[in-house]
């Protein structure tokens, strides 16, 4: 299928950033063009023993020959943006839109100093919320205002389209999850943006008549970091005994966790029109799926739990990550 959006179907972390290093490694599309709000977002994935984390750039990075784009709707932090292009060095195929809007230190200061961002909600502190609200007011810097950036200033919108016009393989890359969406999560606790696919789709440039898929990205169990509800919330004590403890990648915060919500799962679903699911972490919660890479080698248990998340939502599960290598997949979109 052409063109794909990825999304995440909870409170971020469900592992989307795996689920695309393993699809840009499989299907090697040729750009994968992030949309989503900013450096808020750690996206992780392992491939050969290595861990990688990114940021700013799509998690298509592992595959060398797709272009990286990031689209208008998304906040850089240059600094972290040209670090991660060093690291993966990948100054030849990296490109921003020249109408990407622009982090500086003053947005952070206010997001770390705030009672409000910072205990309240529970931010990032990453500046994005403070540098969205300077966007509303149209005063925030734009990429093209910024001369380090000059070099990798691109058209993504007209990028994108023209690809899409050549019938070449896309990945569109959402960050956090549904919700955190300004507009469908819990407000106040969200992000400063709507995340949900149709916004993902409008941070790059295309229409939703060029979507061929949505993938919607489940954990087999939920997180979520900062404040707002979580229903049905285990403690800490219990998540570490389960071993569903996690740490969030960008602020090192012990992530709140609970299990699996269906009702959550077929609102994301609708919110995003899914046509696949992809469930990651099945390991975590059934040790004995790890490292599975065919369906019909799960035993009993996993394999219901997926079956039933198929039966109660009428949406194929047709990627299920079962152990942290990028590889580490069961891929039944072919099945
Ligand atoms: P902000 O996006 O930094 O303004 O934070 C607003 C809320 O969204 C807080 O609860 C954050 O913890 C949460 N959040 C933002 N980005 C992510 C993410 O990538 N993963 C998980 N939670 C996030
Ligand atoms: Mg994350």
């Amino acid at each position: 299928m052409p063109c794909k959006v990825v999304v995440g179907g909870f409170f971020g972390d469900e592992g989307k950033g795996k689920i695309i290093a393993y699809l840009a490694r499989r299907d090697k599309p040729s750009i994968a063009v992030r949309g989503g709000v900013g450096p808020n977002a750690g996206h992780t994935f392992t491939f050969e023993g290595k861990s990688y984390k990114v940021r700013m750039l799509p998690s298509a990075v592992l595959n060398s020959t797709t272009r990286l784009l990031v689209g208008p709707g998304v906040l850089i932090n240059p600094e972290i943006l040209l670090d991660e292009i060093e690291m993966f060095n990948s100054h030849d195929r990296t490109f921003i839109d020249s109408q990407c809007g622009i982090i500086e230190k003053v947005h952070i200061e206010k997001d770390t100093a705030e009672d409000h961002l910072k205990h309240r909600i529970g931010t990032t502190g990453t500046g994005t919320g403070p540098a969205n609200a300077d966007r509303a007011l149209r005063i925030l810097r734009l990429a093209k205002d910024i001369p380090k950036l000059l070099l990798y200033i691109e058209n993504v919108s007209d990028s994108v389209n023209y690809s899409l016009d050549n019938k070449e393989n896309i990945i569109i890359e959402g960050t956090q999850g549904t919700f955190l969406s300004l507009f469908h999560g819990g407000y106040p606790y969200v992000t400063s943006r709507d995340v949900c696919a149709s916004s993902i789709c409008s941070d790059v440039g295309i229409g939703p008549k060029r979507v061929d898929e949505v993938i919607v990205v489940f954990k087999a169990y939920v997180t979520r970091v900062g404040g707002g509800p979580l229903q049905n919330e285990i403690g800490n004590d219990e998540a570490n005994r389960l071993g569903w403890a996690e740490f969030g990648s960008v602020t090192g915060r012990q992530r709140r966790a609970s299990p699996f919500n269906m009702d959550l799962a077929k609102k994301a679903i609708s919110l995003n029109s899914a046509t696949h699911l992809a469930i990651t972490k099945l390991d975590v919660v059934f040790p004995e799926s790890a490292g599975v890479r065919e369906f019909t080698k799960l035993q009993k248990g996993p394999r219901k739990f997926i079956e039933n998340i198929e039966a109660e939502t009428g949406v194929k599960v047709t990627l299920i990550g079962t152990g942290v290598d990028v590889d580490d997949v069961i891929d039944r979109r072919k099945a």
